[in-house]
């Protein structure tokens, strides 16, 4: 008895609808006040009773939160008014909320139970990025979908290089400032051990989905450590057409860091995946699921030399969710939010 102090277990909840960097950044904050973190996710009938129906269905929305690697427990549907028998249910002692009212269908906050009883604390919302930014973007893609024709020029090319939110139509509406304190904080900071089974992949994991979660999953199977090449926005934009990346390569880092899978992130892979990258991160095998691979410039396939090398593995991972999905149902749908 005496120094063995109890872990401190701290509740988070919410919608978490097109679950982004911004949830993500809250829930690392709020492990960092305790020892154990469980997070309460919303139902679909909740959420539109409350504020109209969400993007995701609860299913996903439950499992993209469960792969944010600060998150310990799940508990599904929990209620939209937080109160002190939710907390005492699951053991926890307060419950952290960004700095900013959520309210009831009522008008009333969401949190006012557990701030009277002095349970309740706050970590700082994170700054431009929100579902509403996000759904913004995608609906800003049906106005000028067949006009816009997005290119690049030579001459442009180094500057992309240097800021890569300048260059894509959608991505440069981002109001994220990224900082390298804000990576420092989302990284694992590890490095592989000796002996380690290095497995690389690589993509765009734009609007970072739950089918990158399941492709992930059964990726990380295939060795101890998950290195994540991100393409350029540019890169993006060649193979995936005229509107896409929706979010920039410094927001599908934070994106992608956030997942309890990924060890590492190249930030602006190159698309081949090169003889040096592999001999570089000694990586043992490259995985890719079963969506369409782009060849590259030169017309050859951007997996040519893990190929080659017999290091290249095709994964179903059971999704058929695209970032395409997503607009497409933000479009059809885009009266109700
Ligand atoms: N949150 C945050 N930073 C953001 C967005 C959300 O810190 N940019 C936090 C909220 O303060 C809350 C948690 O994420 O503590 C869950 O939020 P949620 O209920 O899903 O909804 P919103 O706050 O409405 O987030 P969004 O506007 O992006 O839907
Ligand atoms: O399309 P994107 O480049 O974001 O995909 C990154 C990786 O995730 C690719 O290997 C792709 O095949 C995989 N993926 C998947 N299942 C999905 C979506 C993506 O296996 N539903």
């Amino acid at each position: 008895q005496g120094d063995t102090k109890k872990p401190i277990r701290v509740w988070c909840d919410g919608c978490y609808d097109m679950c982004h960097f911004g949830h993500a950044n809250s829930l690392r904050q709020a492990k960092a006040m305790g020892d154990y973190l469980v997070v309460g996710v919303h139902s679909d009938a909740e959420i539109s009773k409350h504020k109209g129906p969400p993007v995701f269905c609860e299913e996903e929305r439950y499992k993209m939160v469960r792969a944010i690697k600060w998150v310990d427990e799940v508990v599904e549907a929990a209620p939209y008014v937080t109160t002190p028998e939710i907390l005492d249910k699951h053991g926890c002692e307060f419950c952290v909320h960004g700095d900013d009212i959520t309210m009831t269908a009522e008008g009333i906050d969401t949190y006012h139970i557990v701030k009277s009883a002095g349970r309740y604390k706050e970590c700082k919302r994170t700054q431009g990025v929100s579902t509403t930014d996000l759904v913004g973007r995608m609906l800003l893609m049906t106005k000028t979908h067949h006009k816009q024709k997005y290119s690049v020029s030579k001459e442009e090319t180094g500057e992309i290089g240097v800021d890569s939110s300048t260059r894509s139509p959608w991505t440069g509406v981002s109001q994220f400032l990224p900082t390298t304190q804000k990576i420092l904080q989302f990284s694992a900071g590890k490095e592989p051990n000796p002996g380690d089974r290095i497995v690389y992949v690589a993509g765009a994991f734009d609007l970072f989905h739950v089918g990158h979660v399941d492709f992930l999953e059964i990726a990380a199977a295939q060795g101890d450590y998950v290195i994540v090449g991100l393409h350029h926005d540019q890169d993006v934009n060649r193979y995936k057409g005229a509107n896409f990346p929706i979010m920039n390569l410094h927001e599908r880092v934070l994106s992608v860091l956030a997942c309890k899978y990924v060890s590492e992130v190249v930030i602006g892979a190159p698309y081949a995946v090169t003889a040096d990258l592999m001999d570089h991160f000694k990586v043992d095998v490259v995985c890719h699921g079963t969506t369409v691979v782009m060849p590259d410039t030169d017309g050859e396939s951007p997996y040519a030399e893990p190929l080659r090398r017999g290091k290249f593995k095709l994964i179903n991972s059971g999704s058929g969710m695209t970032t395409k999905t997503i607009v497409d149902r933000i479009i059809a749908h885009r009266l109700e939010f």
